[in-house]
């Protein structure tokens, strides 16, 4: 018996579907499709059919076809504006070449580095913080994180002479992506990109020849990316060192902002867990100490918690695929055409994959309990298959720094008691969170060395 499409969910729209809504609210449609219909079902946005299925077994499939039966790279076309044909944008066989080389900058030699530089640059703004005050953690942290991956991935002389600007036109490059409108348009936004873009050039090209005279000067992604051949024992060409560059920029800065803002919001939401965090920095990183590899181990609690924030406040809420050849999810057909999307938000809160879904309760990844492990695919935060996140580690080292450092050099409380879910197109972010912090006493935070070494 032929199968038939899924069920819709209710509320479509003559002409416009369910667009509206989506753009408005898209995990409230999501669940109520999802109570409507069970784990496979359809919306429209527009003319376009998408088909969403929840679950791990839906989850593991849709990760699986990925580059199969069902492509990453065209639902995500409207990126190319920004990045050109980087990491999954290009045609199969250039992400194919171009994968190890991004996947080698994040080896663990090089994590190791980049542990250091986070340390150092987190450091630096704390140091720079006064003694109490108030602050937007959001946007706070949003410009540290900017700070870490500048000197990360630009090195910190770059970073330095020209980060700022780099930053800068960056944005104006963000905030031109629109998944909707023809990005050649002669609009204001598209200009602005552009020109931009023009200027990312200018200031990146002598700084590219300078690297390639001088390879072993530097140690950072962007050298990285240079010493790297590109096809064939052609040197990668300037374009795509720029291309590669940018798409490392977008794919893991706003990302991981939003979520290391979560996790300070969660855990000053949660005393009885700090208190589990506190005592785990004074027993095992107090202030003054190295986190080296081995007590980055050991703070298992801030570890829970930063993946616990992945479960509730995935920075990717959904992610797309476009149906290449027809395929079943369930008891459906998905017809070559429809868009297939996976939406975090509602697969982390099945409480067939967690207890209590809506509660913060960070212990439930503890070895007793590893409700992440039932199924492989039950937390896809940084997605799953060939494409999950190969930034993941340096993200989660990044949240881990921070929350650490800073809890262990200030009390910090939260103003704000309403914080939201800021909807973007790159990564959903808290909204504007106001904490007071006052820095902890120097006996408190320098206790003698000797203790923990
Ligand atoms: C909390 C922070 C982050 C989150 C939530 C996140 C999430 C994701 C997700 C969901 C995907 C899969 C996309 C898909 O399947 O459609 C992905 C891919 C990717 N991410 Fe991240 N990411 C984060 C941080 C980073 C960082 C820091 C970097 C690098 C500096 C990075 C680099 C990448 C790259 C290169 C891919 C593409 C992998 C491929 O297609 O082979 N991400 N990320």
């Amino acid at each position: 018996m032929t199968k038939s499409t899924p069920p819709m969910v209710s509320g479509a729209l003559p002409v416009v579907g369910h667009a509206a809504e989506f753009q408005r609210n898209r995990p409230d449609l999501i669940r109520r499709g999802f109570v409507e219909h069970g784990s496979v079902f359809a919306l429209k946005l527009a003319n376009q059919n998408v088909a969403v299925v929840i679950g791990p077994e839906n989850q593991k499939k849709f990760f699986m076809e990925t580059d199969g039966r069902l492509s990453i790279q065209e639902p995500y076309q409207f990126l190319k504006a920004m990045f050109g044909e980087a990491l999954f944008l290009a045609p199969h066989d250039k992400y194919l070449q171009q994968r190890p080389l991004v996947q080698e900058l994040f080896k663990r030699e090089k994590m190791l580095h980049y542990v250091d530089v986070m340390q150092t640059v987190v450091q630096e703004w704390l140091d720079g913080l006064d003694d109490s005050g108030k602050m937007d953690i959001t946007s706070e942290i949003g410009v540290l994180v900017q700070e870490v991956a500048g000197n990360c991935f630009l090195g910190p002389e770059v970073h330095q002479a020209i980060g700022r600007e780099f930053w800068d036109l960056y944005i104006d490059v963000g905030k031109a992506l629109d998944p909707l409108l023809p990005p050649d348009l002669p609009l204001p936004k598209f200009i602005k990109r552009d020109k931009a873009k023009a200027r990312m050039t200018e200031i990146l090209g002598p700084i590219i020849a300078e690297r390639r005279t001088n390879p072993h000067k530097y140690d950072d992604f962007l050298q990285d990316i240079i010493n790297k051949a590109g096809e064939g024992d052609e040197p990668i060409d300037e374009e795509m060192v720029r291309n590669l560059l940018v798409a490392l920029m977008f794919a893991g800065h706003e990302t991981t902002a939003g979520q290391a803002a979560w996790t300070l919001i969660f855990l000053l939401q949660d005393p009885a867990y700090l208190q589990k965090v506190l005592d785990e920095i004074e027993a095992i990183a107090p202030a003054g100490v190295h986190i080296d590899p081995k007590r980055m181990v050991q703070l298992d609690h801030i570890a829970w918690a930063v993946r616990e924030v992945e479960r509730l406040r995935p920075s990717a809420d959904m992610l797309m695929r476009v149906v290449k050849e027809d395929i079943e999810f369930g008891n459906y057909l998905i017809p070559e055409g429809w868009l297939v999307q996976v939406a975090q938000e509602i697969a982390h809160k099945l409480p067939s994959q967690f207890a209590q879904p809506e509660t913060f309760d960070p212990l439930r990844f503890a070895p007793d309990r590893a409700e992440d492990k039932a199924h492989r695919f039950g937390l896809i935060g940084f997605g799953g298959g060939t494409h999950k996140c190969t930034g993941m580690n340096f993200a989660n080292n990044e949240m881990i720094i921070i929350t650490a450092l800073m809890l262990r050099q200030f009390e910090i409380e939260l103003v704000t008691q309403d914080t939201k879910i800021l909807r973007g197109l790159g990564a959903n972010k808290p909204t504007k969170t106001i904490v007071r912090y006052r820095r902890r006493e120097p006996a408190l935070a320098e206790p003698v060395l000797a203790a923990v070494a």
